[in-house]
């Protein structure tokens, strides 16, 4: 008895931290953003999920990235961007009339849905993306881009501001380990173009970073570099055994 006591005040307690880590950003409802995810709204709107994979872990044959636990957020940014067209998507021409579709609060919900799931973690499989005769990035080089950065071409360490491995770092700095290894590169790529072009003038071109931050990395990338930090990061892991301290998701 006293057993099962001990385990339902364990229980209410994990209950409060999911409660807690939900209410973490006080917008949104993860349960009817959930609905617009798995089955999208009438004609206007497709379901997320078939784009971005029911478990929100995203596509390298689509293009899509992984959604699953993002920074809150971050994904609410880029929705409104979209919806602004501040940001273009040039991968499938969808994202911007998506992102018009919704309204604020839909956006905010299908936010925090995505933000909650718990997929596990899963990179894009580089073995089987070698095989399929793709040229694919060293991982070795991009960890110590993004370690290390590269100090003499004056590229700083992604680690300074996405963190170690790039498990994301408060509010402005997403997730970039474990993402799709294909988006990844399109977006180093399109962020380097942003730095010289304007993305109103070509839609390849991405601008909506703050201050510029991305662009002024991105713009001292080699393709090189982009390939082996993309590799790098799509196999990190948010922690490793020996560093078990990961963020709160
Ligand atoms: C037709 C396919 C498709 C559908 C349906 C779709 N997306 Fe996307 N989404 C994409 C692609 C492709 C990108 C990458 C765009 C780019 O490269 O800039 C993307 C990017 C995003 C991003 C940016 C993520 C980041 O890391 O910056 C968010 C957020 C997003 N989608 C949310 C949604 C939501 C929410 C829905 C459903 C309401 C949805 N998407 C439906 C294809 C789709
Ligand atoms: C000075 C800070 C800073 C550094 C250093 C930095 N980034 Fe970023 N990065 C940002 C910010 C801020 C954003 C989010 C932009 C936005 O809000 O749209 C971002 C976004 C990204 C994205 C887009 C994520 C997505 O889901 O679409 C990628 C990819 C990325 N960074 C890769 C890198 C890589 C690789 C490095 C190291 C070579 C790096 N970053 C170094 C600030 C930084």
């Amino acid at each position: 008895m006293k057993r099962l006591m001990m385990l339902s005040a364990a229980a209410l307690l994990s209950v409060t931290a999911v409660s807690q880590s939900a209410m973490a950003e006080g917008v949104g409802d993860a349960a009817a953003g959930r609905v617009i995810f798995e089955n999208g709204i009438g004609d206007t709107v497709p379901a997320c999920a078939s784009c971005h994979g029911m478990g929100g872990m995203g596509a390298d044959d689509m293009g899509t990235p992984r959604l699953a636990y993002q920074v809150q957020k971050y994904i609410r940014k880029q929705l409104e961007d979209f919806a602004t067209s501040k940001r273009m998507d040039n991968t499938m021409y969808q994202m911007n009339d998506i992102a018009k579709a919704l309204t604020k609060e839909q956006r905010d919900n299908v936010a925090a849905y995505v933000h909650s799931l718990k997929t596990p973690f899963m990179g894009s499989d580089l073995d089987q993306m070698r095989k399929d005769g793709e040229e694919i990035g060293t991982v070795y080089k991009g960890q110590v881009i993004a370690d290390y950065g590269i100090p003499k071409r004056g590229v700083p360490a992604c680690k300074s501001c996405h963190a170690f491995h790039g498990r994301s770092a408060g509010n402005m700095f997403p997730a970039i380990g474990g993402q799709r290894y294909v988006y990844l590169k399109h977006e180093l790529e399109a962020w380097r173009l942003g730095a010289t072009t304007k993305s109103s003038d070509d839609d390849a071109a991405r601008d909506n970073d703050p201050m510029g931050l991305m662009r002024k990395v991105a713009v001292k990338l080699t393709d090189e570099d982009i390939a082996n930090v993309a590799a790098f990061l799509t196999v990190a892991r948010p922690a490793t055994a020996g560093n078990p301290s990961a963020p709160r998701r």
